[in-house]
């Protein structure tokens, strides 16, 4: 099944109850909740404070995707802020030490929240098959991240081949593939196809008209 993870990074952050309310009612499946810290990326963005302000305003599932350095001390504060699921970088784990990314997802699980690794455009989505068994969703950036409306990237297609294929290999055929950066209405079904099933899409869906329909376009 297809989800569509809108990111409220697009948001209106002055009235941001209001855009969530709005996404759950046009039809999004998740609500993907970019998180930053202007040290592994550029800008900063919002955290758990934001998790737990907009938690009570939708019955959708919270993805929040920590594009930050040290993630194991933040995960606590995104997992009592009510996350469903949280993702970490491959990037930001692996040079701490060749077993934080294992023992990131790990802490996240004890939580009882969903975890997955997140691999940036120039960083082979092999490089986190050793995690596949834990993770319950994989994160291919299909843009480097740190803004939206960036243009997509099409090498992130063949990473998601690749991840759907190894998925497969290791009985995981039903794993959640998340792509994230620069889908829009045009290039939403080659994402499909190549095996993504829950599918970001920020400007795409907040500088739409008809949200809802852009929404549903985007599910194919
Ligand atoms: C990029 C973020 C994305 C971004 C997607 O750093 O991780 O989630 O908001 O925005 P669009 O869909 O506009 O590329
Ligand atoms: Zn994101």
């Amino acid at each position: 099944m297809i989800k569509v993870a809108p990111s409220i990074l697009s948001a209106n952050f002055a009235a941001m109850g209001e855009d969530i309310k709005k996404l759950q009612k046009f039809g999004a499946d998740v609500i993907h909740c970019d998180v930053m810290d202007g040290t592994f990326v550029g800008p900063i963005t919002f955290g758990g404070q934001m998790v737990k302000a907009i938690r009570p305003l939708t019955t959708l599932p919270l993805d929040v995707h920590l594009m930050i350095e040290h993630p194991q001390t933040q995960i606590k504060f995104f997992a009592d802020a009510g996350a469903d699921i949280i993702t970490v970088h491959y990037e930001a784990c692996n040079k701490i030490s060749p077993t934080y990314l294992r023992e990131t997802l790990q802490l996240i699980k004890s939580y009882g929240v969903k975890c997955g690794a997140v691999v940036n455009p120039d960083t082979d989505v092999e490089n986190i098959f050793p995690v596949f068994d834990i993770c319950d969703m994989v994160l291919i950036m299909s843009v480097f991240p740190g803004y939206g409306g960036q243009k997509f990237i099409p090498t992130a297609l063949e990473q998601v081949k690749k991840a759907r294929e190894y998925a497969i290999k290791i009985g995981k055929g039903d794993m959640d593939i998340e792509i994230d950066g620069g889908v829009n209405l045009q290039n939403a079904q080659t994402v499909r196809e190549a095996g993504a099933n829950v599918i970001v899409a920020g400007s795409a869906v907040f500088n739409a008209e008809d949200m809802a329909g852009a929404i549903a376009t985007i599910k194919g």
